[in-house]
């Protein structure tokens, strides 16, 4: 495994695992421990996702000491605010069973996101979260949070796949040190990219998979990334990406696949009234 630094010095692995449309949410706890015995440590999961205490079940019975676990979750909408962020996050620890979590975010842009991110300061600085963050901020309103902010996030967890490569994006989290971390690497199987012809050649070059190359290129770009399966031979090939190097030949091939596809655009009116609509 692989670890990034983040701006507070805190080490993360580069590669974990997504628990997001589980399809029978019963099953998440058996998933999340296989996926522990495959050897992720990094469980990336939110009060949405409504698996947190699964997640923290699993944890709790795996042999692995809590230190050697990177866990994430997120704040969703409908608590944002300052004391509706500080009870959210409770309940959140209270469901996961942890006395703190090592990364929270804000998981859309959306709502009183100032007041959350005041109690996200105050709670990081309790030493409740190891590190604060967002996820699906435009690079706009990223800048504009670290330019009103005493603690500037961590990570930006956005939509990163070779349809849609947010290049500006991750050149302004480099400026501002923020980790990029890349949900649905997949593009969770959109405009069928694991039949993709480019992605199939490479793969055969260097005998790993489409999902194993694509994985690959977000780790030789630094980003995190967090694959969700809920298949273990598929959760065992997608940890087993750092046998092997893409050559710049091939990263640049990579990058002629963007089509400008987005599974989600929070910038449009749409997302922003049926995000509000989500209700836990
Ligand atoms: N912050 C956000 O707003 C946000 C939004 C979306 C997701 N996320 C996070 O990012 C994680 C990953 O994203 P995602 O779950 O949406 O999509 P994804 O990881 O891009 O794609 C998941 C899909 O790919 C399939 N798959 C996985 N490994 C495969 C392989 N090796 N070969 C072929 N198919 C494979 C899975 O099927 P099987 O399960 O059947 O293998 C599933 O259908 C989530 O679980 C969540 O933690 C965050």
């Amino acid at each position: 495994m692989d670890y990034v630094t983040l701006n507070n010095g805190v080490k993360m692995p580069q590669l974990g695992f997504g628990v997001f449309q589980i399809p029978d949410l019963k099953e998440s706890e058996a998933i999340v421990s296989s996926a522990l015995t495959a050897g992720y440590r990094l469980i990336d999961t939110a009060a949405t996702y409504l698996n947190e205490e699964a997640v923290g079940k699993a944890i709790d019975k795996s042999a692995i000491p809590r230190e050697e676990i990177f866990v994430t979750t997120k704040l969703w909408l409908q608590d944002a605010g300052y004391e509706a962020t500080k009870k959210a996050f409770q309940t959140s620890l209270d469901k996961l069973g942890l006395d703190y979590v090592d990364l929270y975010l804000i998981h859309v842009p959306f709502n009183d996101y100032y007041g959350s991110w005041r109690a996200m300061e105050e709670l990081y600085q309790a030493g409740k979260i190891r590190a604060i963050g967002v996820s699906n901020f435009s690079e706009d309103r990223l800048v504009d949070l670290i330019m009103n902010s005493e603690i500037k996030p961590a990570v930006n967890q956005i939509e990163i796949h070779p349809l849609r490569q947010q290049r500006r994006a991750l050149e302004v989290m480099k400026e501002y040190d923020v980790q990029a971390e890349a949900w649905a690497p997949f593009a969770e199987g959109n405009g069928n990219i694991f039949q993709n012809d480019t992605l199939i050649k490479i793969a055969e070059k260097y005998d790993k998979s489409p999902a194993q190359v694509m994985l690959r290129w977000q780790l030789q770009r630094g980003t995190v990334v967090i694959p969700k399966s809920a298949n273990v031979q598929r959760m065992q090939q997608n940890i087993d990406v750092f046998d092997f190097e893409l050559s710049p030949t091939d990263m640049e091939a990579i990058q002629l696949l963007e089509t400008g596809f987005k599974i989600v655009d929070h910038l449009t009116a749409d997302i922003a009234k049926s995000f509000n609509e989500v209700r836990m």
